[in-house]
Formats: structure tokens, C-alpha cells, sequence
């Protein structure tokens, strides 16, 4: 009975059925929402779980209830409210309603203009930690293997402060680390060149000859300058090595050791320019700063537009961009899981399994291809589409493809032009991104829907309910059947095509591609079938075809790659705050013809990125 009243409510809020436009309520039709939905429980003094309905009946609550909208939007979102069992909303005005919300509460953020947001206490995450004494010390030994992992935390990257605590099993393992390093750089030509600078001799005591050594040591290592009282516990560890009878060279890398466990190494604690100078090479770098950018931040040069914009240039062209590329691009479209979870079955592609070269090549081609995108200034529409890519021998037979390569270099990565009719262009042609979103042992087109929805446009399927089954094996006798007959079977429940005719149109028009990203015209002895049908019933077939139909979302693919890369270059969660800012860089991108270097660089020009108090005009 009550369902039966709600229907013509229900057409209000969505009336194109499931594709309703965000942003498309009133502020009355949302509180008729509320009304119908939650009222029941939480009116008044006896509300429930603390949660009062008489709190957001105001368009003031926006400003001042901020936490209560969120919290009932992330209870809407996730089908938790109202409870199981009660009339709810169909998932499409669930998405309608939220999607007002938030805009609704961007509005309000913004309505003060753009803020440079939190800025937590963070360490070096172990690539950073890594690279880190690598440069400081000249030594080309990866020491953080035997550090413990980080997880990910923001924008899905493993620099997030969230997640960067120092546990008791940290500290233990950077004792172990410091002095492996040290060890490895007092037997290292370049290293004792670079950190002895100075040695006892005629009128120079050894405390003398430590001090300046120290002097020159600290300050990278700090990434900012040092005074006397940094300089003294060092000098102090110095002396006492000394007391206990050891030579001059050992009393110095034992005083440096202790450098390298210290706060200010192990946190990002600089100040003032030098936290802009640390902010920018790790994030372009992945690194500590070098001495062209600690010189412009101690002459208080760096936190200049034409500064930073010329830095980003010749940042991005130095090798050690190739950190940034391969720890942005292997996070954000989840190829380091290549190589965990979502490694191809070794039995299934053993051509694959026993090539390590080709391997190698699969999971670099994304990254090399990013790195290229931005030296060219290219627009940012190639990661959807491309007339170029990344090839090599091995990729060329992968693909089955003959291409222009420098016959001289064929095993070298290179940019290379591709054939007409390819079906190369973009990251969804690439064959690591075409297995990461594939199960080790068949395609599915559930998962490559739901990684375009999430890992491209920035929209999120919901999770899945917990007791579907999985896609149940053939009856034995039955005839077989392809993944796309068993997928045909479950759009057609009510309960399931909710989510899945948004999702699977997404990944069958990929299903050329087996799982490691070869193509192929046919599926167990049938033809491939690559159409689907959209959620606005437009049919697509074939990757060009989808890749068509995701070039017309290029702004929302754009926002979303801008959410991700600022987030990995503040290395926090986003807030709402921020999506102001998101605003902006995506407007001036899209001014500029989609510039990927642009986008860098609007990114580093951006408030949160340099700080307020250390903007200057
Ligand atoms: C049948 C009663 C009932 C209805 C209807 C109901 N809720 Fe709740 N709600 C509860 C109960 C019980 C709790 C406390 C337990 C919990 O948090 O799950 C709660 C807790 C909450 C909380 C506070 C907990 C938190 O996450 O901070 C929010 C917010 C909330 N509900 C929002 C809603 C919204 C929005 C609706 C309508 C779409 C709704 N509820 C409909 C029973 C209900
Ligand atoms: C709230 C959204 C939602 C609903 C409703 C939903 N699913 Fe899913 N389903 C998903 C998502 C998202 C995935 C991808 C999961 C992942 O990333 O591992 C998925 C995955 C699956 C898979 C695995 C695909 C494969 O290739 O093996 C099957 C099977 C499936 N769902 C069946 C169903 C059935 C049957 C129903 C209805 C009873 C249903 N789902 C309802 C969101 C949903």
C-alpha cells in the first residue's frame, strides 16, 4: 500500500527513469524525501540514532549543519538508510538525492572562495624514504625493501598522511635501514666524496672537520636550514664515538646514522618556502629537493607564478620524473595489482607467465605513456584516446600489430605512431590496464565496467550487495555458455539491473580483448559479441565505439584526473573545500585545449599546493 503511494513520488524525483541529471532537485522536493523516508524514526526529541531531521529543514543548514548533511548522505548513498526491510528509494534517486546534496554543500564551501585546506604531519612513505637517501648519500641501493608497506589512504595513493604514522616496527626497521646505508656509502667512491667534505689536517682538529661536514649533511637531509641547536646532539654522538676510541671516519658515519633516524629527516616538518620546495619535488620527483630549487627558496624566489611554472618544466623533464609517472599512473589505474592479486593465470597465458620482458613492457607501457604525454604537452584526451603510444617488439607481436618501430631499438620503449583501425589508442587499449581489470583466468566485463565508472570517470558503482552469487558454473551437459549469456541472466532481475545496466555496457563493448589484452574475435567457439546497450539506450560496439562514448564525458573524466593528481601531490584525502579548487583547475585546463602539462602546472600554481600564508601575489 505504502509502496503504491510512493511511486508517483518516486517518478518526481527521476522522471528519465535511472539516468536522472545530478543537481536536479529543489530544496522542498528534497525535504519530501527526507519526509517519506525518515521521518518515521527520526523527528523530534525521540529521533533515533541522534540523528534529527528538524536540524536540515532550513536552506541555512547548508552552512551550519554541514556534519549532518554529510552523514545522512553517506547513509542514503550506501543503502543503509532507511533500514532493511522499509520502503526505500530506488537507487537512482538515492544517486539523485546525493548527488544534490553534495553540490549543495559545494556551493556553500566555495561561496568563501578557495582555501588551502589541512596540512597534516606526514613521513616519507618508503618510495620517498628510498629515493630519499639514495640522493642524499650518492648510493644506488634499494634499501627500503625490508621496510614495511604503506596503504593507501585520500585519493586512493600511499603518500596520504592518513595513513603515514610511525609504528614501533617503523622505527626498528629505519635503525636497521640507516646503518645498512651508511655502511654501504662509507665503502662508496662518490658517496665519501660527496659527504667528506672536509677531513682532520694541519690546523683543523676532527670536531672541526665533523662540524663541517655535518654543516653541509644537515640541511638536505632536513631539507631546510639548520641552526646550532640541530647541529649539537650530532656533534655530541660525534664526541662520544670519539671517547670510545674510534677513528675519525667511523665517529662521522656514526654521527651521520643518527641523522637519518631523526623527525626532521623521517617527517616532512620544513617551513616557510621550504615546505613549498619539499612539496614540489616530491611530487614531481619523488625525492628531496635539489640545489636549484633549496637556492630559489632561500632567496625566497620559489613562491613566484613564472618561477614555479619554469620548475615544473625542467622537473618534469628530468628523469626522476619517471617516479611521479610510475607511482601515479601503477596507483591510480592499479597496475602494481599486475603483480599481486590480479596476475594472470600462469597455466592460462603461459606465454605470458614465462616472458619477463614482455611482462615488463605490458606494465611500463601505461607509465612511459603518461611521462611522454606531458613532455609533449599533449592533451590529457589521449589517456581515453591516442594516435600514438608506447611500443616495442614485444608489445608489436602482443599486439599483433606491425609497428613503424626504430628497428635498432625494437627492446627500447618508444613513442610510436599507430595504424589506422588499431584499436590501440588510450589506456584502454593497453593490455595492463585490460588485465588488472580482468580476473586472472577469464575477462569479465562487470569488473572493466566498474574500473571505467570508478578508475576514469570518477564515478563509483556502489559496492555490491553481499550475497550475490558468483557467476555459477555450467550444470554438467548443459551447453556452455559465454560470460556475456551468464551476465544476460542477471540484468534481467530487477534487483541486479540497477547497478549492472550502468556497469556492464561499460566493459562489453571490450570484449576483443582476452585478459592479458590480446585481441581476439572469438569466446568459447562463438564470435565475439562486443555491443551493449547504454543506460540511455544508445548501442555501442567495440572499444572505438565506447571510447566515443567516454571522450563526450571528457570533463568528467578531466575532474576526476585532477582529483586524483592533486590529492597524490598534496598527499591527503581531498575535502570538500578542495573541490573549489577542482573547479578551477578544470576550467583553465579546458581553456587550454586539455593541456596535460598545464594541468601539472595549474596544479602546483594552485592554493593548497603553495600555501596560504606563503602566497605572494
Ligand atoms: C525505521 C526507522 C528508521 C528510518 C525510517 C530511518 N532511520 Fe536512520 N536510524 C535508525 C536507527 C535505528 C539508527 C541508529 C543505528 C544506526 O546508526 O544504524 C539510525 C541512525 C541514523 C543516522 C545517524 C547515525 C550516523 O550515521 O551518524 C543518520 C544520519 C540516519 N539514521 C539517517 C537516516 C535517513 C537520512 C533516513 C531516511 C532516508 C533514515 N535515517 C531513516 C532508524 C531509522
Ligand atoms: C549496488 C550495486 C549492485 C547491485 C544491486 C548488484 N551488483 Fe553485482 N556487482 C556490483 C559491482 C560494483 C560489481 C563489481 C565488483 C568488484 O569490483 O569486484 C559486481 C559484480 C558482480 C558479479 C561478478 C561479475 C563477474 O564477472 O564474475 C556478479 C556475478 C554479480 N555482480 C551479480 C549480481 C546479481 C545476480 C545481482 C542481483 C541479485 C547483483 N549483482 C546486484 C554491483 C551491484
Amino acid at each position: 500500500m505504502l509502496r503504491h503511494l510512493l511511486i508517483p513520488l518516486l517518478l518526481a524525483f527521476c522522471p528519465a527513469g535511472i539516468a536522472a541529471e545530478p543537481g536536479s532537485l529543489t530544496f522542498p522536493e528534497a525535504q519530501a524525501f527526507l519526509k517519506t523516508y525518515c521521518e518515521a524514526c527520526h523527528r523530534g526529541k525521540t529521533a533515533t540514532g541522534g540523528f534529527q531531521l528538524d536540524k536540515v529543514e532550513s536552506e541555512k543548514s547548508f552552512a551550519m549543519e554541514t556534519h549532518a548533511w554529510t552523514r545522512l548522505k553517506t547513509r542514503i548513498e550506501a543503502g543503509e538508510m532507511p533500514p532493511k526491510g522499509l520502503p526505500e528509494p530506488m537507487l537512482a534517486a538515492r544517486e539523485t538525492f546525493a548527488k544534490w546534496v553534495d553540490s549543495e554543500l559545494k556551493r556553500e564551501a566555495c561561496s568563501s572562495g578557495t582555501t588551502v585546506g589541512p596540512r597534516p604531519l606526514r613521513r616519507l612513505n618508503r618510495d620517498e624514504y628510498t629515493a630519499t637517501v639514495q640522493d642524499l648519500l650518492d648510493i644506488h641501493l634499494d634499501i627500503g625493501g625490508s621496510l614495511p608497506a604503506d596503504g593507501a589512504g585520500g585519493e586512493g595513493f600511499d603518500n596520504a598522511a592518513e595513513t603515514l604514522f610511525l609504528s614501533p616496527l617503523h622505527s626498528e626497521k629505519y635503525l636497521d635501514t640507516a646503518k645498512l646505508a651508511m655502511d654501504f656509502a662509507a665503502k662508496e667512491f662518490k658517496s665519501r666524496a660527496r659527504i667528506l667534505v672536509a677531513k682532520p689536517g694541519p690546523g683543523v682538529t676532527p670536531e672541526m672537520a665533523a662540524r663541517k661536514i655535518l654543516a653541509k649533511f644537515l640541511p638536505r637531509a632536513f631539507r631546510q636550514p639548520v641552526g646550532e641547536s640541530d647541529m649539537g646532539p650530532y656533534l655530541e654522538l660525534f664526541r662520544l664515538a670519539r671517547s670510545k676510541g674510534e677513528e675519525f671516519e667511523p665517529a662521522v658515519f656514526f654521527m651521520l646514522r643518527a641523522v637519518l633516524v631523526s623527525p626532521k629527516f623521517l617527517f616532512r616538518l620544513e617551513q616557510g618556502e621550504y615546505a613549498l620546495a619539499s612539496r614540489l619535488s616530491y611530487f614531481l620527483w619523488g625525492s628531496l629537493p635539489d640545489e636549484l630549487i633549496f637556492d630559489l627558496a632561500a632567496a625566497k624566489k620559489l613562491n613566484r607564478p613564472e618561477v614555479l611554472r619554469v620548475l615544473v618544466d625542467r622537473m618534469l623533464r628530468n628523469d626522476r620524473s619517471g617516479n611521479f609517472a610510475e607511482r601515479f599512473i601503477e596507483q591510480w589505474l592499479h597496475t602494481r595489482d599486475l603483480s599481486r592479486d590480479k596476475m594472470p593465470d600462469a597455466k592460462l597465458f603461459p606465454e605470458y607467465a614465462a616472458d619477463e620482458d614482455l611482462r615488463a613492457d605490458i606494465r611500463l607501457q601505461p607509465v612511459y605513456f603518461f611521462r611522454e604525454m606531458l613532455n609533449r604537452k599533449l592533451s590529457v584526451l589521449n589517456l581515453i584516446d591516442s594516435e600514438a603510444t608506447i611500443g616495442t617488439g614485444k608489445l608489436e607481436k602482443h599486439f599483433g600489430l606491425k609497428l613503424p618501430l626504430d628497428p635498432g631499438r625494437k627492446s627500447q620503449p618508444q613513442w610510436v605512431a599507430l595504424p589506422a583501425g588499431s584499436k590501440r589508442g588510450g589506456v584502454l587499449g593497453m593490455p595492463a590496464v585490460l588485465a588488472v581489470s580482468s580476473y586472472p583466468y577469464r575477462t569479465s566485463p562487470v569488473l572493466r565496467g566498474a574500473f571505467i565508472l570508478d578508475a576514469i570517470l570518477g564515478t563509483p558503482p556502489p559496492p555490491p550487495p553481499a550475497n550475490v552469487p558468483p557467476l555459477g558454473d555450467e550444470k554438467p551437459g548443459a551447453a556452455p555458455k559465454t560470460v556475456r549469456e551468464r551476465l544476460d541472466l542477471h540484468r534481467a532481475d530487477a534487483s541486479c539491473a540497477g547497478c549492472h545496466s550502468r556497469i556492464d555496457p561499460m566493459g562489453f563493448p571490450l570484449e576483443n580483448y582476452d585478459s592479458i589484452g590480446r585481441w581476439r574475435d572469438e569466446e568459447s567457439g562463438k564470435p565475439v559479441d562486443n555491443s551493449a546497450e547504454l543506460t540511455d539506450g544508445r548501442k555501442v560496439a567495440g572499444p572505438d565505439a565506447l571510447k566515443l562514448v567516454l571522450l563526450e564525458k571528457k570533463d568528467l573524466f578531466l575532474r576526476n584526473l585532477t582529483n586524483k593528481l592533486l590529492g597524490y601531490a598534496l598527499g591527503r584525502g581531498l575535502t570538500l573545500k578542495d573541490s573549489c579548487t577542482v573547479d578551477a583547475i578544470v576550467e583553465e585546463v579546458k581553456q587550454n585545449g586539455y593541456s596535460s602539462s598545464r594541468l601539472i602546472e595549474a596544479i602546483v600554481l594552485s592554493k593548497p599546493f603553495r600555501g596560504e600564508a606563503e602566497v605572494s601575489k
